[in-house]
């Protein structure tokens, strides 16, 4: 292999693109980054470096990755979004042992001599800028989070909103709504699906009790305490429904999953929902649902599982916000949403746009056919993989 030239790519031979992310747990994001290794071509040559260990690691070597493991103090990786703001001085503190992280990283990236170092989380686009600037390689954001006072605290979106137009050469993000929180110019990139994920033998018609359902980490941002709320007025109206909870609580949502739990009973439709847990492929849940939920009360920076919910022709009811309009956004020639949109943190809004899917199924399952086909067309991972490419290909140009 040609060996690289700090500064600059050389014409005919890969871009070497070396991927830092913080954790080694699955999230979002992670999902993404695996579906987006899986589809790239040869004009770029990628290798991961984590900072933390986990299942992650197995399926990004699955997809053809080659990765290893520098660990960070656990403390820092596995700080929540919340928490960054919230711990003061005593972060400020923790902030010093980053120091010895920071130098054996920049030595880790230095050997590796890559022409783009790409950073897929917040904490990997901070902890990235000296390594790269250190390599001498282009620094490429690749942002999965709204940058806003409603989904992290105000300081700590200033002060990224700030660097993100000091630091990196280029910004990647999954939406125009994560790019309208941002003051720079970035590169949308939709999250892309992977090929198995499509159902190709067509959805067999509901002839049995429906079956309302949600997938995604139990979590105040993810809304399932709204969609137990709702569940109370979509049972008035469809009273043989179930609702199906599919995920866990993660980040330390454990008091939340309680509340919830808590709820459903109160409001006495805790025997209509079950609590399936987390799965590692949910494509057979959701081919069990006749609507899916995406809740919300925030907006979401994208949204992977409406798209998955969509490929699999399932019709969905989402809430109003972020990502997950463009994702149900009609086409020029049809406008018409591609799902049921309801009001943020409405839970009556909600209950009606469920009602609405479970009244009528022939209208839903047509609307969810089309969907599919939009999806095909907007989100492949193979889309993904062009953007990000050329994003490199650009970032890794000599600068003038
Ligand atoms: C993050 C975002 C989510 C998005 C995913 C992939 O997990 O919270 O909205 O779908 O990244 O970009």
């Amino acid at each position: 292999m040609t060996s690289g030239r700090p500064g600059g790519s050389q014409p005919g031979r890969p871009v070497r693109v070396l991927v830092l992310d913080h954790t080694g747990e699955l999230g979002g994001a992670e999902l993404a980054l695996v579906r987006l290794l899986e589809v790239l071509g040869p004009d770029v040559d990628v290798r991961v470096l984590l900072f933390s260990d986990g299942p992650l690691v197995s399926r990004l070597r699955a997809a053809g990755a080659v990765v290893e493991v520098l660990p960070l103090d656990p403390g820092t990786a596995s700080t929540s979004r919340s928490a960054l703001g919230r711990a003061g001085l005593a972060q400020l503190v923790s902030l010093a042992r980053l120091v010895p992280f920071t130098w054996r990283l920049s030595r880790r990236v230095r050997a590796l001599r890559p022409d783009v170092v790409h950073t897929t989380s917040l904490k990997a686009d901070v902890l990235g800028v000296v390594p790269a600037r250190v390599a001498r390689a282009a620094l490429v954001w690749h942002v999965h989070d709204r940058i806003a006072d409603d989904y992290l605290p105000a300081p700590v979106a200033r002060a990224f909103r700030w660097a993100s137009t000091r630091f990196p050469r280029e910004v990647v993000v999954n939406s125009q709504a994560t790019a309208s929180t941002l003051p720079g110019r970035s590169t949308v990139a939709y999250p892309g699906f992977a090929a198995d994920q499509v159902r190709t033998d067509g959805r067999p018609s509901a002839g049995r009790s429906p079956v309302v359902g949600m997938v995604g980490r139990i979590s105040p941002t993810k809304g399932q305490l709204e969609l137990v709320r709702a569940a109370r007025g979509v049972l008035d109206e469809h009273p043989d429904a179930t609702f199906r909870v599919v995920g866990a609580p993660s980040f330390g949502a454990q008091e939340y999953a309680e509340q919830v739990r808590a709820e459903a009973l109160r409001l006495g439709v805790a025997e209509r929902v079950v609590w399936a847990g987390f799965v590692v492929d949910p494509s057979a849940e959701l081919d069990g649902f006749d609507v899916c939920v995406h809740a919300s009360p925030v907006p979401e920076p994208f949204g992977q599982v409406v798209v998955e919910a969509m490929v699999r022709e399932v019709p969905v009811v989402a809430t109003r916000a972020g990502g997950v309009v463009e994702i149900l956004a009609g086409t020029p020639g049809d406008p018409a949403p591609l799902g049921e949109l309801v009001e943020p943190g409405d839970v009556e809004s909600l209950a009606r746009g469920i009602s609405a899917v479970l009244a009528d199924p022939e209208a839903a399952a047509d609307r969810a056919r089309r969907a599919a086909d939009v999806a095909q067309d907007r989100f492949a991972a193979t889309r993904t993989a062009e953007v990000v490419s050329e994003v490199w290909r650009r970032a890794a140009r000599p600068a003038r």
